[in-house]
């Protein structure tokens, strides 16, 4: 607080903590910098821009499956995405690295974990088991509550309706 006797130095802290205008366009612009230190050097450094090594781009059939996994929403309800913290590595294997996605387009990382992540689970389960899995979940877990996309046993598309040709 000052009174009459303070004196008031050229540029004081009272000047911006009572301009609320002020106030707000220094708040945006100390934010914009931090943004932009934190996110632009992302787009330069190779551990982010660079293939992790042994990652490849996708085959046709990988694609194929991956435009299945988004038609069908699976996104809304697993991961691809582990986070560096020891509960999760410890369930799920070595967290995810940038470099394991530089062929995504768009990546599915997503925090929503309905069922669990699934950024590793390739080679974890038989065909069979994913077969009988995707027909009906309860099949082989019986306490899950994803649901079945049976049509996925007949429905070899990866195009929806309105796309087909
Ligand atoms: C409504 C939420 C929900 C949706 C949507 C969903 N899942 Fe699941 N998923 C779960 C839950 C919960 C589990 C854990 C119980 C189980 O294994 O069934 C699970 C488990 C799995 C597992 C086994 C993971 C592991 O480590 O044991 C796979 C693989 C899987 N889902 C694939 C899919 C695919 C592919 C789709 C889309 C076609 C899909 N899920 C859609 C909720 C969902």
């Amino acid at each position: 607080m000052s009174n009459d006797n303070t004196p008031v130095a050229a540029f004081s802290h009272e000047k911006v903590e009572t301009n609320n205008f002020l106030m707000i366009v220094l708040i945006l612009l100390v934010i914009a910098v931090g943004g932009l230190v934190e996110i632009v050097p992302l787009f330069f450094q190779k551990s982010t821009t660079e293939p992790v090594l042994g990652v490849k781009p996708y085959t046709a059939l990988q694609v194929a499956g991956r435009d299945i996994y988004l038609r069908e929403g699976c996104y809304n309800c697993h991961s691809q995405m582990i986070r560096p913290f020891r509960a999760e590595t410890l369930r799920y294997g070595h967290y995810s690295v940038a470099g394991e996605f530089v062929y995504d387009h768009p990546f599915q990382w997503g925090s929503k974990r309905t069922g669990p992540d699934l950024h590793r689970v390739g080679g974890k389960y038989s065909d069979e088991w994913q077969r009988i899995h995707l027909n009906n979940p309860r099949d082989v877990v019986p306490e899950s509550n994803m649901p079945a996309y049976p049509w996925l046993e007949k429905n070899r598309s990866t195009r929806p309706a309105w796309r087909r040709g």
